[in-house]
């Protein structure tokens, strides 16, 4: 079933029981039991998780939300977050509202991930290399009859390529070879390293050396999402700043980190922190993620930012291209309850649609990122999630959270112990709707 829309207003100020209620409906999940039971404390069972992982103590919870309003190559989506920072989630979600009327639009490659099969002491790199080359349609054609069933649904192994990387040296001469593997729906590390092991002797013979490490890249840039967005100005407009104001101080927000690895870096950090709280979400490999889209940030010898704003006349243009591989068959999907509720959230059964998701999350957190900073800086909106924090430490619940909280905000002095006078002053007074 197709979303009708993910834009739930107030969701935020419903009670947690009231929010899965309404997402529910809205998401289409099934009424009879509890559709939220795989993300309840203890869903992950003892015994799964300790299938899992070695050394098993217990299992490890983390926050579940959704993010709002997301449209995305005109289909609407609830956006299922993982993450431990406060603001990500809201950032998100106000970032999708803002890019809405356009949506965000999506490219993403086909699913090519890099096995390396690295040859060491080749007593000639050249001839080597070119006697692989010579044979890469065989090795190709080998590697397609390992995995048959890849094949037939339209992926597997695609291409050789050789690459020099030293004549002499310690290790003398060094070759490596890189497969290309279309892997589908799979992230494909598994599925890559098998075929890596499998290949290396004969590959190594070939080249005339000896077969080194066998292991799939992270750095897959053969496996990108390129995400787009476009604002306009009334929806930049702040309560302090004038649309053309806010989108010019992004704009120039967005060229301080392309010229400063400093600053890049925590560009990039605002936007992992869309990406990877969806991929965290989907139990996905977010380590081999993060890696991959560093390594892709600095492919022209600087670090760079990922995603890049420019100013058009009236408004505001974004683009984000990054490495994401992620997949929707196999990994800690098969155990993870909570993950197998996210995809379904999300509407998601194949791994492309979950790497564009993912993508347009993180070009989301990192519009929000930069519009905070360019006009009233971020720590105005973190201090009014920190104040909700407190009130909730010092006992209250439902709208007492947020009352307590705004007289936090509005006396300026976000405490735990100014938390507690407040909530004990007006729960003595109050006879406002407390959540069961
Ligand atoms: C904080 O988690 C992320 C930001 O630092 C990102 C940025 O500076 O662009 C706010």
């Amino acid at each position: 079933m197709s979303l009708r829309t993910s834009r739930l207003t107030g969701f935020y100020r419903l009670s947690l029981a009231e929010r899965r209620c309404r997402l529910r409906e809205a998401a289409g999940l099934p009424a009879d039991g509890d559709a939220f039971a795989a993300v309840d404390p203890g869903a992950l069972d003892l015994d799964q998780a300790d299938g899992m992982i070695e050394n098993v103590v217990g299992t490890y919870a983390l926050p579940f939300a959704v993010a709002m309003n997301f449209c995305i190559d005109g289909s609407e989506v609830f956006v299922p977050m993982v993450v431990e920072e406060p603001s990500v989630v809201a950032a998100a979600s106000n970032a999708a509202r803002m890019a809405r009327p356009r949506g965000f639009i999506t490219e993403v490659s086909p699913p090519v991930m890099i096995g390396q099969i690295q040859i060491v002491h080749v007593a000639d790199v050249e001839a080597g290399a070119a006697a692989l080359r010579a044979e890469a349609d065989a090795l190709i054609a080998e590697a397609r009859r390992m995995v048959p069933r890849l094949t037939d649904r339209g992926g597997g192994p695609r291409t050789l390529e050789i690459r020099e990387l030293a004549r002499s040296g310690p290790d003398g001469g060094v070759l490596v070879a890189h497969l290309h593997v279309d892997c589908r729906d799979a992230m494909g590390a598994n599925l890559v390293n098998t075929l890596c092991e499998a290949l290396a002797e004969r590959i190594a013979r070939i080249a005339g050396g000896r077969a080194g490490l066998r292991i799939l890249s992270n750095l897959t840039d053969g496996r990108t999402v390129r995400v787009r967005c476009s604002i306009d100005d009334a929806e930049l407009a702040s309560a302090d700043a004038a649309g053309p104001e806010v989108r010019a101080a992004i704009a120039a927000a967005s060229r301080f980190a392309e010229l400063d690895p400093y600053r890049a870096c925590t560009h990039n950090k605002g936007i992992m922190n869309g990406v990877d709280a969806v991929l965290v979400a989907t139990a996905q490999d977010w380590r081999a993620v993060e890696a991959g889209a560093h390594a892709f940030a600095c492919r022209d010898g600087a670090y760079r930012p990922l995603a890049v704003w420019r100013e058009r006349d009236g408004g505001l243009d974004g683009e984000l291209l990054m490495p994401l591989a992620v997949g929707t068959v196999g990994g800690a999907l098969h155990v993870h309850p909570g993950a197998r509720l996210a995809l379904e959230l999300a509407g998601v059964t194949q791994a492309d649609r979950l790497a564009a998701i993912a993508a347009a999350a993180g070009l989301a957190t990192n519009l929000a990122a930069l519009r905070a900073l360019a006009t009233e800086g971020i720590q105005r909106g973190h201090m009014a999630l920190h104040a909700r924090g407190l009130a909730r430490a010092a006992g209250a619940t439902g709208e007492l959270v947020e009352r307590v909280a705004a007289e936090l905000a509005a006396i300026g002095d976000i405490k735990a112990d100014r938390a507690r006078e407040v909530y004990a002053r007006l729960s003595a007074t109050s006879v406002v709707k407390e959540s069961p």
